[in-house]
């Protein structure tokens, strides 16, 4: 594609360099935001006609990251769909995150960590492929950080998790658009839609590989498989990626009747 074809699909915003906050928006998207809101405006809106822009969404972005549709699960927030992660993983697990890394990937370890149920270990990026061990349960990062644009090893951080046996989680954010990145590997990717996607606030995506064990995180309780490389106990899924790329997706989890403290 030329840039006189795609030029024309913006509005002309000369010396627009801000993507990694927030990225224009192609006219043909205002214009359909507008569409939606003007038939909610006159009582048109039905739920259904919404699904099909959903999945349309989940399987442009599962195209992108080189995921399978069936495994995406589509929310609003990059926090949103990481706590359940965070949330689900077994108590005592260890927990190893880039240093200085964006709050929606960070937080929601931490606030576990607050709880008393992980530990979250701090590296620097440049470290945090060699810093994975026999003890480490899940690594989380940003592929691009943030606040300056850093990008982690992805193929050296893939290989010391299969290593040991630890589990991957990569926010994708601030890389899916421009940066080529083959995700099929990962255990758990998220992104936020509203920055190199394109899209309008509240678009956001986590993939969710298929474990064998279907499960999301590793699980709360014992009593179930145990993961070779570490002899720790995995749990039965909290959501089952199969539930989570059903058309309300993780929207459809919240209701569930289980107390998340009680959820297997
Ligand atoms: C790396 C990264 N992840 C996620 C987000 C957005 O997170 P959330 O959707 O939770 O607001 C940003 C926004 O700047 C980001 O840079």
């Amino acid at each position: 594609m030329t840039q006189e074809t795609w030029s024309g699909w913006f509005e002309n915003v000369p010396g627009y360099l801000d993507s990694a906050s927030i990225g224009l928006p192609p006219t043909a998207a205002v214009d359909a935001v507008v569409a939606a809101l003007e038939s909610w405006r006159h009582g048109r809106a039905r739920p259904q006609d919404y699904d099909e822009y959903v999945d349309r969404g989940r399987r442009a972005w599962a195209a992108i990251a080189g995921v399978p549709a069936e495994t995406v699960a589509v929310g609003s927030t990059v926090s949103g769909l990481v706590g359940p992660i965070a949330s689900s993983l077994a108590d005592g697990s260890n927990v190893l995150v880039a240093a200085g890394d964006f709050t929606s990937v960070l937080f929601p370890f931490l606030a576990q960590q607050e709880q008393g149920r992980l530990t979250v270990r701090e590296v620097s990026l440049e470290d945090l492929p060699a810093s994975v061990d026999e003890h480490t349960d899940l690594v989380a990062v940003s592929a691009v950080q943030s606040a300056d644009g850093r990008r982690v090893d992805v193929e050296a951080l893939l290989e010391a998790a299969a290593q040991h046996g630890a589990r991957v989680l990569l926010d994708v954010t601030q890389s899916c658009g421009w940066l080529p990145l083959d995700c099929s590997r990962v255990d758990y990717v998220v992104c936020a839609g509203y920055k190199w996607l394109l899209c309008p606030r509240g678009v956001a995506f986590l993939a969710v590989r298929p474990q064998g064990d279907g499960a999301v995180g590793q699980g709360r309780r014992s009593g179930h498989a145990r993961h070779p490389a570490k002899g720790r106990r995995h749990g039965q899924a909290v959501c089952a990626p199969s539930r989570l790329a059903g058309p309300g997706c993780l929207t459809q989890c919240a209701p569930c009747p289980v107390p998340p403290r009680h959820r297997s």
